[in-house]
């Protein structure tokens, strides 16, 4: 019988399989600080997700930093601080994880959908102004895939309004704007580091605010609305709570997974960025395949390579006969039951869910892998007519090109 390392380290390298569109990043390193902290006798929330803190706080150039158990907790304390409640309104996109958006009607909130950019999959600054009323209390924009909103433009709408602008930054660890990573540029920026993320403590998350005092209250009610650091009378009981809380501080076992990942992400970004360089160079010439429009003055992470593709579902069977895991990754929230109050018309959503797709870009590709999936993808769009025609079906064998030589 296979020992269950051998076949775990099987299924992380990809051998046989399909190359993956996601991968999580573990290093063997992780083991001894893992150990120490298990041993120690202290789990809970401790010296380690102090530390955890505060090299995120160096990472984003923002000590306003806490460490939380995922990423949908540092939205719904987000939204929290923001102090939406019953009734309130928050502007958000429909094109991200339902996590966007179900704390919003976690808190008794309603969400009111503003279009997006067809073109980049992000809230449209303009639309989210139109849909502004006395009951809006915030806007939550997502950077899909990575790539940064439009982040002076939803600021300034938020500050004309007096509201607050929540970032859902959970694909955009290490993208910045403006010269500057995402995590300081509004009231508050939400990261996830769940399994699959550019860094990952299996789950965990973080929350970035732009003021001391959202820091501080959030502090509080991370922990049940305790202050952890007061004095107490005895051991155990805890003085008056004057808000409730949740529980949804990180604690020093996963907070010891983040400081290790925090040793490799600059590298493993870096392999994103230039797999994603190499893409946008062999496709931009493509007519059934093109990937989205990215301006210069921000760079996105990569989370995921998006492009928007003619036949949609021809080209997924396609790459998937290719051996090639490709995904819409999230479908469009507005459609779901639990949001049928907020239905409106969104031409921009309609467009881009109709034409997008991912295709793998992170760090674990190989040479090999990166001329496959290109040279699948430009065999796609040589051979895709207006009335889709039958193409050569691919090679599934790893590393064999299916069809000519890849246009990089
Ligand atoms: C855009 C977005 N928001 C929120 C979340 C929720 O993060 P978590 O799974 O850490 O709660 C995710 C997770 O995948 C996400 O992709």
């Amino acid at each position: 019988m296979q020992s269950v390392d051998e076949s775990v380290k099987k299924l992380l390298s990809g051998e046989g399989k399909n190359i993956p569109l996601f991968k999580v990043f573990l290093p063997e390193s992780v083991m001894e600080p893992l150990r120490k902290v298990l041993l120690s006798g202290y789990i809970g929330e401790g010296p380690q997700v102090e530390e955890f803190e505060r090299q995120l706080g160096s990472w984003f150039d923002n000590n306003n930093v806490l460490a939380l158990n995922n990423g949908t907790a540092a939205l719904q304390l987000a939204l929290r601080l923001a102090n939406v409640g019953y009734g309130d309104e928050v502007i958000s996109t429909a094109m991200t994880c339902s996590a966007t958006n179900e704390p919003i009607l976690a808190l008794g909130a309603k969400v009111v959908w503003a279009d997006i950019d067809p073109w980049t999959g992000n809230i449209d600054p303009k639309d989210v102004d139109r849909k502004i009323t006395p009951k809006t209390k915030a806007i939550m924009c997502v950077h899909w895939g990575g790539y940064p909103c439009d982040l002076d433009e939803l600021n300034a709408v938020a500050a004309e309004h007096g509201i607050k602008l929540i970032e859902d930054a959970c694909h955009a660890f290490g993208s910045t704007y403006h010269g500057k990573l995402i995590g300081s540029h509004s009231d508050f920026a939400c990261f996830s580091f769940q399994a699959i993320k550019e860094i990952t403590t299996v789950d965990g998350g973080a929350l970035v605010c732009k003021s001391r005092a959202d820091r501080e209250r959030g502090r509080l009610l991370r922990w049940y609305g305790i202050d952890r650091k007061s004095k107490r009378k005895d051991l155990r009981c805890e003085a008056d709570i004057v808000e409730y809380g949740y529980k949804f501080h990180m604690n020093d076992v996963t907070a010891a997974i983040g400081l290790e990942q925090l040793k490799y992400v600059g590298k493993t970004i870096e392999k994103h960025r230039a797999n994603a360089k190499r893409y946008n160079e062999a496709f931009k010439n493509l007519k059934a395949v093109r990937p989205l429009s990215y301006k210069s003055d921000r760079s996105s992470v990569y989370w995921l390579y998006t492009m928007r593709v003619k036949d949609r579902q021809k080209f997924m069977e396609y790459m998937k006969r290719a051996g090639i895991t490709v995904s819409q990754v999230h479908a469009r929230n507005d459609n779901h039951t639990m949001f049928k109050d907020s239905k409106v018309n969104l031409p921009g959503v309609d467009e881009f869910t109709s034409e997008q797709v991912s295709i793998p870009a992170g760090w674990w590709l190989t040479d090999e892998d990166l001329v496959k999936i290109i040279d699948a993808t430009v065999e796609y769009d040589r051979c895709y007519q207006p009335k889709f025609q039958e193409i050569r079906s691919p090679s599934r064998r790893r590393g064999k090109i299916p069809t000519r030589q890849a246009n990089v």
